[in-house]
């Protein structure tokens, strides 16, 4: 795939300043022994970097991974939520701490939510990088956002466009994205 131009929107020195302050928001209402439980795919980045923050800030977090899938055709979610890859211990008793990339119509986040809710949570804290406003279709907020997102297609730290980008290490918006065809697949 070409290399698109893209206008950066969050440079490294934004998310580095971003995740310490997250960290401490997060240190000062979770259980110092909490599980974290980082979506994937697109969250893995933002979760490495956090749970480092974290332990600066004096929590002890265990971490699991989830790995979900929403399909989409074209750019419009379909509404439906699968399970790829589930995590690896039990749920129940743990104050969890939720992690996603990007909140958008929310059905990512409300369905892990409800489901780390079902199988006996003690309570589940979400977390997002970004969060575009306008655009929930399903009644779920996070209880600590990285940054607004206006609504526009972003890559990079983790993100993706059809599988690619996730390696830039800050948050961009493609110039041009008319030749970056979106896969089916958009975790
Ligand atoms: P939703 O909140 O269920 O609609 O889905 C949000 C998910 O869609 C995020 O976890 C991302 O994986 C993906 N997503 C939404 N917007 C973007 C974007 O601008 N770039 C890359 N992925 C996105
Ligand atoms: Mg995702």
């Amino acid at each position: 795939m070409a290399i698109p131009k893209i206008k950066i929107l969050f440079n490294t020195e934004d998310l580095v300043k971003r995740n310490k302050e997250l960290a401490h928001e997060i240190a000062k209402v979770a259980d110092k022994r909490l599980l974290v439980i980082s979506v994937l795919k697109g969250s893995f980045v933002f979760t490495a970097d956090l749970i480092r923050e974290m332990s600066q800030a004096g929590l002890t977090p265990r971490v699991e991974f989830l790995h979900l899938s929403s399909y989409h055709e074209g750019k419009t979610s379909s509404g439906q939520v699968d399970i790829i890859h589930d995590v690896q211990t039990s749920v129940s008793g743990w104050d969890v701490l939720l992690i996603d990339d990007i909140l958008e119509s929310g059905r990512t986040l409300a369905f892990a939510k409800d489901l780390l809710s079902a199988r006996g949570a003690k309570r589940v804290m979400t977390c997002v990088l970004l969060e575009k406003p306008h655009k929930r279709a399903v009644n779920v907020n996070a209880d600590f956002v990285g940054f607004s997102c206006p609504d526009v297609f972003v890559l990079g730290y983790g993100m993706d466009v059809a599988h690619s980008f996730r390696e830039l290490p800050y948050i961009g918006i493609p110039e041009d994205n008319t030749n970056l065809v979106q896969a089916g697949e958009n975790a």
